[in-house]
């Protein structure tokens, strides 16, 4: 076997085996496939596709190139293809938890735009995201929630194989996103998985058809690992909420705790409340939703956040954000139509609130507070967004040219499609 009778095969469109997508990770992995030979591959991979059960052994492959963790406890899992603003877990994990359903998840630091999970925790003053895997079950056990960073060797081949990606222009491949986060979800134990795949101009899939596709083949994935997966298909049009940046997330976090959050980010929490619940619970959606909205609203989930703040060596009363701030006020009146995710992405990461390299230091006190969303009225000079800075800035123009105002209303609609197990 070779790599290059491998790339010919993929590029005359026949289907590879398992033993010849094993040899290509696993060579990968250990060096002996070059990373020109490898972006070759996924090039291939990217133009032609993959057949679902090629996607099927490239994710057992990838699973089975690291530790595969037992959890021993049930819990429910969720994954976010990844969003601008998206600080969902934060709000969604206690409140999940806090209605009898364990937690016992895994998160990503983010590259490019702003940070990923662990680093808007970590501008928690004492937040720890290291745990060895006795003390995660311990805590998962005690209070039904643990969040942390990679634990252990955990499919080795996604991170080498993400970061060539990452690079040559094959991240938005479907079979490549679906083996690549199936493979991870998988091999981090729990039972049931809920995915939140965003759609739209800020999200990696940008139409509803690619969008359906993935969904439908991350459920064959779950399925064939026994684990029952949901995926939820999500609007990313604009930022989810009104913060953009770590401690600006985290904030805006527990206010929605407290019952005080943007209406965008509880109607999302919720819906994947009540997808997560209702799976692990055997009660209908509607029940579960009810049970969510009932405990952002008596505080139960606020509790069990500052119950997993606490356990995992959080303090909340010292959360710091920049005190330099400014407020760029709108042109023109009229109605906001549109909001750039991606470009307020970007700014938030030149503010100093994301990487570029995976060695670069996160600003959590930076990034933006959105006061004027998608579908509201707004006139001339009022302000749009609140700017939060220290060393580094951004022309005020580029920021205020994300906003588009027109003389029409639209109504941004969140929630696009739901896919389960059983459709
Ligand atoms: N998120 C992942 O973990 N992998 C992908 O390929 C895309 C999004």
């Amino acid at each position: 076997m070779n790599i290059l009778d491998i790339i010919d095969k993929k590029e005359q469109n026949q289907k590879l085996t398992y033993e010849e997508l094993k040899y290509v990770v696993n060579g990968f992995l250990n060096g002996e496939i070059k990373d020109y030979q490898m972006s070759a591959f996924l090039t291939e991979i990217d133009l032609l596709g993959m057949s679902d059960e090629e996607t099927l052994d490239l994710t057992d492959i990838m699973l089975k190139s690291g530790e595969v963790l037992n959890l021993n406890i049930n819990a429910v899992d969720k994954h976010s293809t990844g969003g601008v603003g998206d600080k969902t877990t934060l709000v969604l994990a206690p409140l999940v938890a806090s209605l009898g359903v364990n937690v016992a998840k895994m998160s990503g630091r983010g590259l490019g735009h702003t940070g990923g999970t662990i680093d808007k925790l970590e501008s928690i003053p004492g937040f720890k995201t290291n745990m060895t895997l006795e003390n995660f079950q311990n805590q998962v056990k005690k209070i039904g929630i643990a969040l942390v960073g990679t634990m252990g060797n955990l499919v080795p081949a996604d991170k080498k194989i993400y970061a060539l990606r990452d690079v040559t222009g094959t991240v938005d491949s479907i079979p490549l996103i679906a083996s690549s986060v199936m493979s991870k979800k998988i091999a981090s134990g729990s039972n049931k998985i809920v995915i939140d795949l965003k759609v739209g101009e800020g999200a990696l899939v940008n139409n509803l058809k690619d969008a359906e596709k993935l969904g439908k083949l991350m459920i064959k994935i779950g399925k064939h690992y026994n684990k029952e997966t949901a995926c939820l298909l999500t609007n990313m049009n604009e930022p989810l909420g009104r913060a953009v940046g770590n401690a600006l997330e985290v904030v805006e976090s527990i206010n929605t705790l407290k019952g005080n959050g943007p209406a965008d980010l509880i109607e999302l929490v919720t819906e994947l409340s009540s997808l997560m619940v209702s799976m692990e619970k055997g009660i209908s959606e509607e029940e579960a939703k009810t049970m969510s909205l009932e405990n952002l609203k008596n505080g139960q989930a606020y509790r069990k956040f500052l119950e997993w703040v606490t356990a995992q060596g959080g303090d909340i009363s010292n959360i710091k954000i920049s005190q330099n701030k400014k407020h760029l006020t709108a042109p023109k009146s009229g109605y906001i139509t549109q909001i750039d995710a991606l470009e307020i992405g970007k700014l938030a990461r030149n503010l100093g609130a994301g990487r570029l390299t995976e060695n670069d230091k996160i600003d959590h006190e930076v990034g933006f507070v959105i006061n004027k969303k998608v579908g509201d009225k707004v006139e001339a000079g009022e302000t749009l967004i609140t700017v939060y800075y220290n060393e580094k800035t951004v022309p005020d123009e580029e920021v205020l040219n994300c906003f588009k105002i027109d003389d029409y209303e639209v109504k941004p609609k969140l929630i696009i499609e739901k896919l389960t197990n059983l459709n």
